[in-house]
């Protein structure tokens, strides 16, 4: 049977400020999923609560996979449920090989029952994984020896979440693209890349602008937020239309969430203002 990801009124507050005002959704291994909506209608903060970032505290509301609340649980018993958080800025961690960190990654996740210290899953075995992972991918081997986003270009930081994705093999992959930034061969990179792990194994709920990407992963549902709230959900053409016209019908369709989104755009100038 397939896993749900099952999110019920969730409200969340960052600094005790509300961002999240009752979002509901419900992610299936196997579905793929669009989130949009304008900048600051709080798409990120839905990531990073999911995935159980500790500045972002939910006030009420649940988190639950196959029916068990995970609201309390930290960010690795979640990937162990099988949540996958591909970051907008992953870091740089010096001295570390791109192999190196997946196959501790992939021990964590396969391990959960091992202390400190102990032993990571055998050299040869995860070689022989991660050879045929690249291989499917296309990935040139020597990736796998460069050090962990260190001097990597925006194709090569897309190169290692799809890499990781492909390795650690989550239920539910969220993927957070930022529009800005992001040149045509790392769009590219993600959009095949994703395309390919893309199966009855995964659901993804995919946050972009970007056409490319959901060409290629077509949604089955589209999510539109607007001040923390989703106010729609339709198919890939609601996708294509705000890509297309962007989101004046939207406002003009929930006039209290966009009244509500001009009000936080207005607090947050008069708090970079330094009144
Ligand atoms: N870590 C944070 N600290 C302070 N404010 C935050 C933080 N994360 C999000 N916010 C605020 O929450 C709102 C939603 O932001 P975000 O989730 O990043 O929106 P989106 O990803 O849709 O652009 C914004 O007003 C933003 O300023
Ligand atoms: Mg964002």
């Amino acid at each position: 049977m397939s896993s749900l990801l099952k999110i019920t009124d969730l409200h969340v507050a960052v600094d005790e400020k509300p961002i999240l005002k009752g979002v509901s959704l419900e992610l299936r291994q196997g579905e793929v999923h669009a989130l949009m909506g304008p900048n600051g209608s709080g798409k990120s903060t839905l990531a990073y609560t999911l995935v159980g970032h500790p500045k972002y505290e939910i006030t009420s509301g649940t988190i639950e996979i196959d029916g068990t609340n995970i609201n309390e649980l930290d960010p690795c018993e979640r990937a162990r449920l099988g949540l996958f958080l591909a970051f907008q800025y992953p870091v740089t961690i010096p001295g570390v090989k791109v192999a190196d960190f997946l196959r501790h990654a992939v021990t964590n996740i396969r391990n959960p029952e091992r202390k400190e210290g102990e032993g990571l899953i055998p050299m040869r075995e995860f070689r022989k994984e991660l050879k045929e992972r690249m291989e499917e991918l296309g990935m040139d081997l020597e990736f796998a020896r460069r050090y962990l986003n260190e001097g990597f270009s925006g194709g090569e930081k897309k190169r290692m979440e799809i890499l990781q994705l492909a390795m650690l093999q989550p239920k539910f992959a969220l993927l957070d693209e930022t529009d800005s930034g992001l040149d045509s061969d790392a769009v590219r990179v993600v959009s095949e890349g994703l395309k390919k792990l893309s199966g009855p194994q995964m659901g993804s709920l995919i946050i972009t602008h970007h056409e490319r990407l959901l060409e290629y992963n077509v949604p089955q549902f589209t999510h539109v937020m607007l001040a923390g709230k989703i106010v729609e959900t339709g198919n890939a053409e609601l996708a294509h239309e705000l890509h297309n016209h962007g989101y004046a019908a939207i406002r003009e369709r929930h006039p209290a969430e966009a009244a509500e989104e001009q009000e936080r755009q207005a607090k947050a100038q008069t708090a970079n203002a330094g009144f």
